[in-house]
């Protein structure tokens, strides 16, 4: 008898050939690992695995920038944006380069201390700042795994971290079939479901559904207006004006995301909308080529915002060095796509857990060797 391990919730299996589905959870057999060989134990082989997954599609290269010599920038030529950026990928390299402009001040003459990595987002303790970004279609990319096995990982494996995930919204969910929702539903409501700006009707919809899964908060992403891949797929996309922005936030109880601000122009409207949490986003470069990178505009931003509202921010975070930037810059959390993504197609649960620790890991060393004792003291631990 040969044993399994189902990579969604960890159940072993005991069965002659790989199972088709997991006896526990009901995964599919495309996230079922043999237990002898297949387990990873490491991020890299978290990574080895998305990239034989993800063949053609993402290379999970070290640098992962957008630059045009990296196989998931076609779009510029008609391609499908798949992984990659919008047009030639200047905003989605411009989210990395921006960080990578950012440095840190080293600071080894003190006390010894731990650095302590806690937050509170949005009254919900966190043990680091960072959440799994909204993220949706994974499943058509090479039928890597299932659509609600992947948000179940993402989910399950961003609270066995200790943080929450945020979860997305594509042209193949629906008000009958959700899988964030279903995600967010099973683990009693660990999530926060962001929906893509759809007609009005249908979005009070979503968000009381978001309610009735006991969903921690809620969003929008505004950028996602210019979706493509909604409007060709028959589910148009709008752009939301404050008053629709505010009637979306006082029709629910929960805390209301609005994701996709990349000047202090919206993030103001937003703010004056009623919004609790403004996502500073470029939604990864795939909505508008050639915009300055998030790390770029989020001190403007903050300085707008001051503390009137939540603050997160993403695009092209890689590192927990990358997470303190941002959280220097002005961040009060920070959201990771791509990365949580490829740790979802290569390990599941377990490799969102394994992804997620390893960002925890290296905050706590950034904040460590920058002397930072607590994230509330990290804006002058960077030189501009
Ligand atoms: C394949 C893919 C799918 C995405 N789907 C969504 C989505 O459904 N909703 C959303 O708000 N953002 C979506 N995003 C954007 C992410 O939430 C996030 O803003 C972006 O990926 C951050 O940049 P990074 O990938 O460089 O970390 C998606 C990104 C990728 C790469």
């Amino acid at each position: 008898m040969n044993q399994w391990y189902c990579s969604i919730c960890h159940a072993d299996l005991h069965q002659e050939t790989r199972p088709e589905t997991c006896d526990s959870c009901g995964a599919d057999s495309r996230v079922i690992l043999s237990s002898q060989e297949e387990i990873p134990e490491s991020v890299e082989q978290v990574r080895d695995n998305a990239r034989k997954k993800l063949k053609k599609i993402c290379a999970a290269y070290p640098f992962c920038d957008g630059n045009y010599d990296k196989i998931c920038q076609r779009e510029a030529y008609g391609g499908p944006v798949g992984f990659g950026g919008a047009g030639a990928g200047h905003s989605f390299h411009e989210n990395v380069a921006a960080l990578s402009r950012v440095k840190l001040k080293t600071s080894v003459v003190g006390d010894h201390f731990e650095p302590d990595t806690s937050t509170n987002f949005l009254g919900i303790p966190l043990d680091f700042p960072v959440l799994a970004s909204s993220s949706a279609g994974v499943e058509k990319y090479n039928n890597c795994m299932d659509e609600t096995d992947f948000c179940r990982a993402v989910v399950a494996g961003s609270k066995e971290a200790g943080t929450i995930a945020l979860r997305g919204d594509t042209a193949s969910y629906s008000l009958d079939a959700n899988p964030s929702l279903t995600a967010i539903g099973e683990n009693g409501g660990w999530g926060i479901p962001i929906f893509k700006p759809r007609e009005q009707s249908v979005l009070k919809k979503f968000l009381d559904m978001a309610e009735e899964n006991k969903a921690r908060a809620v969003g929008v992403d505004l950028d996602g207006c210019g979706s493509t891949i909604m409007a060709g797929m028959g589910q148009p996309t709008f752009k939301k004006s404050i008053r629709e922005i505010r009637e979306l936030a006082e029709h629910t109880d929960l805390p209301f995301i609005a994701k996709g601000i990349m000047t202090p122009e919206d993030a103001e409207m937003c703010a004056e909308a009623g919004v609790s949490v403004v996502a500073v986003s470029n939604h990864g470069g795939r909505v508008l080529d050639s915009t300055p990178g998030t790390a770029d505009v989020l001190p403007a931003i903050k300085e707008r915002l001051g503390d009137r509202v939540t603050i997160t921010a993403d695009g092209g975070v890689r590192t927990g060095y990358d997470v303190f930037k941002m959280i220097a810059l002005g961040a009060d959390a920070v959201l990771l796509g791509r990365d949580i993504i490829r740790a979802a197609v290569g390990g599941g649960t377990l490799g969102v857990r394994l992804h997620l620790a390893h960002v925890e890991k290296v905050l706590k060393k950034a904040m460590f060797m920058t002397g930072t004792r607590t994230l509330e003291s990290a804006a002058h631990k960077i030189i501009l």
